[in-house]
């Protein structure tokens, strides 16, 4: 079956640049892109210095084929409406509440949006799961679609999950190591698989392009990313001992790191890793190795998201151990985002280190190139979770975000640099470190050699 039009429900960090270079690659399919959020859908539509997503390349790619073949809009119940194939790249967080509360992954959105597939639709349609999942979530998708759509119309639900990095995104999807898509062995599901195998076949060569059964497929993603997490936890924990014998961590990484059965990538030591899913996706995978029994399984997962706080812990301990000691109340934070080139800091390490020292009455001045105060300030109210109160606000007050790096050293002795943008590593450190003042560099990518810096 040839696909002429494709919607994607969720206009975010997955469904913005994945579409625009679906659109790019398949002149023939109209895509688009809806989402309930009107702010995002127009910007979206507006300038494009300022699409809701900063990677690099994505403006260059939207620039080409807006408007053509490519749209962003508020009309899902349309858009769904005149589409052979829907994709579903809602957000999945963590659950805050209920069951699971902590752990599962929170589906409201996805059943939400697979309620509106099932109403909107008059014709048949392939639901693709694009969004990061638990497994055996396409059974409860099928369940709700047969259930709520109208008597005639046929779903075919395939799992095709995102493997895309944020700051690499584009360069990612023009050349992904492998694309997965999961379906059923009927034949109404071989031909849905096979429809969006030829989509991706329009820029991705065939050897790359799997073909699974749906389980395999949901649980490949979560198996990925817990993979990948559990790499820097290695690294970071080992960074520990390090610090403890005078071994230098990059150099152990290197080391370790040219076993070419065990590869340099994602061994890269850091202050902990961030963003919006590694932790996610594996507390999701804890719980469901609980939930099928498998608790030694969850024990060894749920030891990946604690060496991640283990590491950031111990970062904020030796920052508060030196700025005690020299009587320092003033720390820069040279870095929001929880990676570079990006402008998403969702569970970035900055907000748990700003979190440390704050509640030990430091003031802070933050600067990141992407980050502005309000999303700063956002990130520490969700932190600290206790937004109204008293003692917040009064912290509160001790947060400057800086618009420069020169403004945030300014005022204090003592520097962290916890994203390793460029702007950072090109930076000329030699006057702040001649004044006899302190950088703990939380990424290791200032090399100095100075008793006043501290590597991790
Ligand atoms: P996001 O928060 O950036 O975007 C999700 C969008 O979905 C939001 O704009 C939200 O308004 C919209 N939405 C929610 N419910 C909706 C509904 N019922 N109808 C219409 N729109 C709705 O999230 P994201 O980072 O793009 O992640 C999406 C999914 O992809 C998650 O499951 C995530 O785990 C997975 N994923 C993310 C990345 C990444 O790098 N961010 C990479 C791979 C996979
Ligand atoms: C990660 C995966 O790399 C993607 O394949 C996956 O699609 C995505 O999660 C997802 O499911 O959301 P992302 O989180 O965007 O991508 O970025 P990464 O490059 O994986 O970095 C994650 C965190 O780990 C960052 O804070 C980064 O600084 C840190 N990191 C990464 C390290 O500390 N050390 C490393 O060696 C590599």
């Amino acid at each position: 079956m040839k696909i002429k039009n494709i919607c994607c429900i969720g206009a975010g960090y997955v469904g913005g640049p994945t579409m625009a270079i679906i659109a790019l690659k398949c002149p023939d399919i109209k895509v688009t892109v809806v989402d309930l959020d009107k702010d995002k859908i127009d910007a979206w539509n507006g300038e494009l210095d300022k699409l809701p997503v900063f990677e690099p390349g994505l403006k260059e790619v939207v620039e080409k084929v807006r408007n053509k073949n490519l749209f962003f809009s508020t009309e899902i119940d349309q858009s769904i409406d005149e589409s052979e194939m829907i994709f579903m790249a809602v957000n999945t967080p963590t659950k805050t509440e209920g069951e699971g509360a902590g752990m599962a992954a929170d589906l409201k959105y996805f059943i939400a949006s697979a309620k509106q597939i099932a109403k909107a639709s008059n014709s048949n349609k392939i639901v693709v799961e694009k969004s990061t999942l638990p497994v055996r979530t396409a059974e409860k998708i099928k369940e709700i679609l047969e259930k709520e759509g109208k008597n005639a119309v046929k779903f075919e639900i395939l799992s095709n999950p995102e493997f895309l990095a944020e700051g690499t995104a584009i360069q990612d999807l023009f050349k992904s190591d492998r694309v997965l898509v999961g379906g059923d062995k009927t034949n109404s599901g071989k031909i849905a698989v096979q429809s969006l195998v030829d989509v991706y076949a329009n820029w991705i060569p065939r050897n790359k392009i799997l073909t699974t059964n749906v389980w395999t497929s949901e649980l490949a993603k979560l198996a990925s990313n817990a993979m990948l997490a559990q790499r820097i936890s290695s690294i970071n924990s080992l960074s520990a001992l390090s610090d403890k014998t005078g071994a230098d961590i990059d150099e152990l990484s290197r080391a370790i790191g040219m076993d070419s059965r065990i590869g340099e990538k994602f061994l890269k030591v850091s202050v902990g890793f961030g963003g919006s899913c590694f932790k996610k996706d594996i507390l999701n995978l804890v719980y469901l190795c609980r939930y099928y029994n498998l608790d030694i399984v969850a024990d060894f997962w749920e030891s990946v998201v604690k060496i991640n706080d283990f590491q950031k812990n111990r970062f904020s301990e030796k920052v508060l151990i030196k700025s005690n000691k020299i009587d320092e109340q003033h720390i820069t934070i040279l870095g929001w985002a929880f990676k570079k080139n990006t402008n998403d800091s969702r569970e970035s390490a900055s907000i748990d280190i700003a979190f440390n020292l704050l509640l030990q009455n430091k003031k802070l001045f933050i600067f990141d190139p992407m980050i502005k105060k309000e999303r700063v300030i956002k990130d520490l109210n969700e932190r600290f979770n206790i937004e109204k109160s008293k003692e917040f606000n009064e912290l509160l007050k001790n947060v400057f975000v800086n618009d420069t790096i020169e403004e945030a050293l300014e005022k204090s002795r003592i520097a962290c640099v916890l994203t390793e943008w460029d702007e950072f590593t090109k930076y000329n450190w030699k006057n702040f470190l001649d004044d006899d003042n302190f950088i703990f560099d939380g990424r290791n990518i200032l090399n100095m050699d100075s008793p006043n810096y501290f590597k991790l």
